[in-house]
């Protein structure tokens, strides 16, 4: 392990034979250099940055122990050795060896072999601390590392907040972008119509007949106008604030049956209305809930009546009733929904085969079954038309359960 050139030994004591004793014992291993007071050792500590020293109890200026303690201070790897005198040991020694001021004590007469082992273990564990502090110092080092990558790393997720937040907010804003484009393109429709209708009537010599077809041209584009601004306010509105009531099925068809006769005078569309059951109630609101058929409705017109050939082109409207549910269906012998958009059909802005569509009929009635804790779903082919069906709950049955 150890060798001459490898390890110093420093041996302190005013006793020039005590000296040459230890010199002899250790001198074949270890290099080593004496000295005759603590102030003189002091000196050479510094110089010869011994890894061992062995220093007497007794000193001419000071005491072995106290001397030591002073050395630990200076440097604590260096492994501290005390010889006391004639098979002394006290506290003082004890304490000193527990605390680590002191390695080990050899007592005199000194066993040379004792003394030998002594210093050799005594190596041993300086190399061992050696390595230690070695492993240590590479793990703080390791630690810095990684505390410098940490630092790093959370500059880098701050920074990724921060592209997280812009890309939400651009996300935000081509949504926007992409609703008013949708929206401005299926309004300029009616307005250019409506402009190009006001400028005839100013500017051309017409009949009475014609001022009045123009006219109800106008009106009709005002009011498709209007609708479609309904349409985006109900939507943009986001969380619709709802106003609910229990009421039985028979008042609510006939709401419904009455909306759609009326809403279908203009059109050569068969229609018919049954409700199969009145044991019924449901808990809605009733204005919102009309919505759902009369978008239904409308895009079942504007199917049939942009699909010519449909003889007769026709509408129910079905209502049936059992324990649990209230069920709806509202079906058309159109041309059917187209099956690219099947999917997606809820979702807004989806309108396909449409001059005026702005693609919200059915998010709307989406949302709004949403809100009253229903279902809807449709079936559409275009051998056999299109039908949606939603459901609400049997009020009646559900407070029964409940109960
Ligand atoms: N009964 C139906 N028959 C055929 N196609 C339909 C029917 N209902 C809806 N669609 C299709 O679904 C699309 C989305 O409808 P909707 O959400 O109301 O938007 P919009 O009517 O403004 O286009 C329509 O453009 C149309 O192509
Ligand atoms: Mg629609």
């Amino acid at each position: 392990m150890s060798d001459k050139l490898t390890y110093k030994v420093l041996a302190v004591d005013d006793n020039d034979a005590h000296l040459e004793g230890i010199r002899h014992c250790l001198e074949d291993r270890y290099e080593i250099v004496t000295a005759a007071s603590a102030g003189e050792a002091l000196g050479v500590f510094s110089s010869f940055s011994p890894q061992v020293i062995i220093v007497n109890q007794y000193l001419n200026d000071t005491g072995g122990i106290e001397f030591l303690q002073q050395l630990r201070s200076i440097n604590a790897t260096t492994i501290r050795i005390l010889i006391t005198a004639n098979g002394e040991s006290n506290d003082a020694i004890n304490n000193a060896v527990s605390s680590g001021d002191i390695y080990r004590y050899i007592c005199r007469p000194i066993d040379i072999g004792d003394l030998q082992m002594t210093v050799a273990n005594g190596l041993q564990l300086y190399e061992s601390q050696q390595a230690e502090s070695g492993l240590v110092q590479e793990l703080k080092k390791k630690n810095e590392q990684l505390e410098y990558q940490n630092r790093n790393l959370s500059i880098m997720l701050d920074k990724f907040d921060d592209i997280q937040d812009r890309l939400f907010e651009m996300e935000r804003f081509s949504a926007i972008g992409q609703m008013a484009s949708f929206i401005i393109h299926d309004m300029k429709q009616p307005l250019d119509l409506i402009q190009s209708s006001v400028e005839a009537l100013i500017h051309l010599q017409l009949t009475d007949d014609e001022k009045n077809d123009i006219s109800e041209i106008v009106q009709f584009e005002m009011q498709r106008f209007t609708q479609m601004i309904y349409e985006i306010l109900d939507y943009t509105r986001g969380k619709i604030s709802m106003n609910f009531d229990i009421i039985p099925i028979s008042r609510l068809f006939h709401r419904m049956d009455r909306e759609i006769l009326r809403y279908l005078t203009n059109y050569q569309i068969e229609y018919k209305g049954l409700l199969f059951s009145e044991e019924a109630t449901v808990n809605v609101d009733a204005t919102k809930f009309l919505r759902v058929p009369m978008n239904l409705i409308k895009n079942a017109i504007e199917a049939l009546e942009g699909h010519s050939g449909i003889h007769p082109p026709s509408i129910n409207l079905r209502v049936i009733c059992d324990k649990d549910w209230v069920q709806f269906s509202i079906s058309d012998n159109g041309p059917g929904i187209p099956e690219k958009i099947h999917e997606k059909l809820f979702d807004p802005f989806i309108t396909i085969n449409k001059s005026s569509g702005i693609g919200l009929g059915l998010a709307i009635v989406k949302r709004i079954i949403d809100e009253h804790k229903g279902r809807i779903w449709f079936k559409s082919s275009p051998e056999s038309g299109t039908e949606f069906t939603f459901r609400l709950r049997n009020y009646l049955s559900s407070q029964e359960q409940q109960q």
